[in-house]
């Protein structure tokens, strides 16, 4: 049998950031902690003036194209996932391939270009395409190049405003990964809601606490469609765990969910039973108000025990780390969950070939979807080869007003001309619209 999954990953940050506890809440009025302590989140990524989903995205794939000494020729896929595009005919794949092709002596002529939408999850549904193209033998040795792009923007004024973010993943999908290996076994939990949704407008309409009850019921009954193929999943069976971080407090919740229901009728029940109860079961109670009341007061206390909080700090804390400092990066943000976990395993010494991740995608709308990933013997040198953190930290601060302006700079309503924060250099930027107002971009040497 074939083995795929991820080959490599970039990530592109947007230059720009804001720091949320000190300058953002103080202007709002709101207390720094329910940045820091309540969403968990310190700063977010934004755009310059230059750069936007095609730029992010394409600067993130010659990134890593480069490193893997890749030639367009050695692509024959080229998926685009984002809820941020800007064109509802024209694949943002065919600008980002645009862009690269400026760069190669090669083509991506005989590629085939996409771009997915389903919300957040689309990232994870464009792995899946290129994995089955590749499983189904139709890629003739090529690899496929997934790219999950965002800038997620909200209205000014919503409560979402406090988890914007903005930037791109690339992945390589292909045979023998030197990354992760994905499981064929996968869960699904999908209905038609009405949480987060843009009905032909660029900011979205959300309905924000609906949309995190939403997702945590569709990734409850994600976890148990995997478990009816893979079998009961058991808290020690995962490395990490790295879930849709729209913004880090989510996990928190959807941490606690996932113990509770992985630990039910384990050791681990019966360990915790003295200190506080058995987990309630619905038969025992004649309402389901009474049988979710409990369940409150169980989750409660299951938070408090020092079994739950070794194994959060272990297992789940290490996937926020990346997630902290950039903000909401749609479909791009359990990929960089996964990074942010391996990128710590690497950086405190920890022996990951072989370990399994269990991965929790999610997008509005909604659907979860859950897999396994196997860690590869390589992983180490492609984990080390990731520039995470001089990108995070070159990034350029800026002000309240200043991030006024780049708000409106990247709202498609209004045109303003706003001199940029940063110098480009070495990279793909945006340098106007073309006479079908196409997006126009450069390679800056
Ligand atoms: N110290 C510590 N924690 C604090 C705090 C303080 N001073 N002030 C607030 N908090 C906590 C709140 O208790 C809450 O945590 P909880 O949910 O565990 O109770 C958290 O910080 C957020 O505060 P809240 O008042 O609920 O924020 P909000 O009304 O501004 O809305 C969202 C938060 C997430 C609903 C909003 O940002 C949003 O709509 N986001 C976009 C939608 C989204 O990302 N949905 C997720 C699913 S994809």
């Amino acid at each position: 049998m074939t083995s795929v999954g991820i080959d490599a990953i970039e990530i592109r940050t947007g230059k720009l950031f804001l720091d949320l506890p000190n300058t953002f809440a103080p202007v709002k009025g709101e207390d720094p902690e329910k940045y820091t302590k309540g969403l968990g989140l310190y700063t977010s990524s934004f755009p310059d003036v230059y750069e936007d989903i095609v730029t992010m995205g394409a600067n993130a794939a010659k990134s890593l194209m480069d490193r893997k000494g890749l030639e367009p020729e050695d692509i024959g896929r080229i998926d685009v996932a984002t809820e941020s595009a800007f064109d509802n005919s024209k694949p943002v794949s065919t600008y980002i391939a645009g862009c690269l092709e400026q760069v190669y002596d090669g083509d991506f002529r005989h590629a085939n270009k996409g771009e997915r939408k389903f919300a957040c999850i689309a990232g994870t549904q464009s792995l899946d395409d290129a994995y089955n193209w590749i499983k189904a033998g139709r890629n003739r040795g090529r690899a496929a190049l997934v790219i999950a792009t965002d800038t997620a923007l909200y209205e000014r004024g919503d409560p979402g405003e406090a988890t914007q973010g903005a930037g791109a993943v690339a992945m390589l999908i292909d045979e023998d990964p030197d990354l992760v290996e994905l499981s064929t076994e996968q869960g699904y939990g999908s209905m038609d809601e009405t949480d987060f949704l843009k009905p032909n407008q660029q900011f979205p309409s959300v309905d924000g606490k609906r949309s995190m009850q939403v997702y945590l019921a569709r990734m409850r009954e994600a976890l148990e469609d995997y478990e009816s193929v893979a079998g009961r999943t058991h808290p020690a069976d995962f490395e990490y765990i790295p879930f849709h971080t729209p913004f880090p407090g989510m996990v928190r919740k959807a941490a606690l969910l996932g113990f509770r229901h992985m630990s039910r009728d384990t050791e681990i029940e019966d360990e915790l039973a003295d200190e506080i109860g058995r987990q309630p079961r619905e038969a025992d109670f004649e309402t389901w108000d009474d049988y979710e009341e409990a369940i409150r007061g169980y989750m409660d206390d299951l938070k408090t025990t020092e079994q739950y909080r070794d194994w959060y700090d272990r297992v789940i804390d290490p996937t926020i780390d990346i997630s902290s400092r950039v903000g909401n990066w749609y479909t791009g943000s359990v990929h960089i969950a996964r990074l942010s976990a391996l990128k710590i395993a690497a950086e405190e010494g920890k022996e990951m070939a072989g370990k399994k991740l269990l991965v929790g995608s999610y997008g509005s709308g909604a659907q979860a979807e859950i897999h396994a990933e196997t860690v590869q013997d390589t992983w180490l040198d492609e984990i080390d080869a990731v520039d995470v953190d001089s990108q995070l930290e070159d990034r350029t601060e800026i002000t309240f007003d200043d991030y006024e302006l780049i708000h409106d700079v990247h709202n498609h309503e209004k045109e303003i001309e706003v001199e940029e924060f940063t110098q480009p250099e070495g990279e793909f930027v945006f340098t106007g619209w073309g006479r079908m107002n196409e997006r126009r971009y450069e390679y800056v040497e």
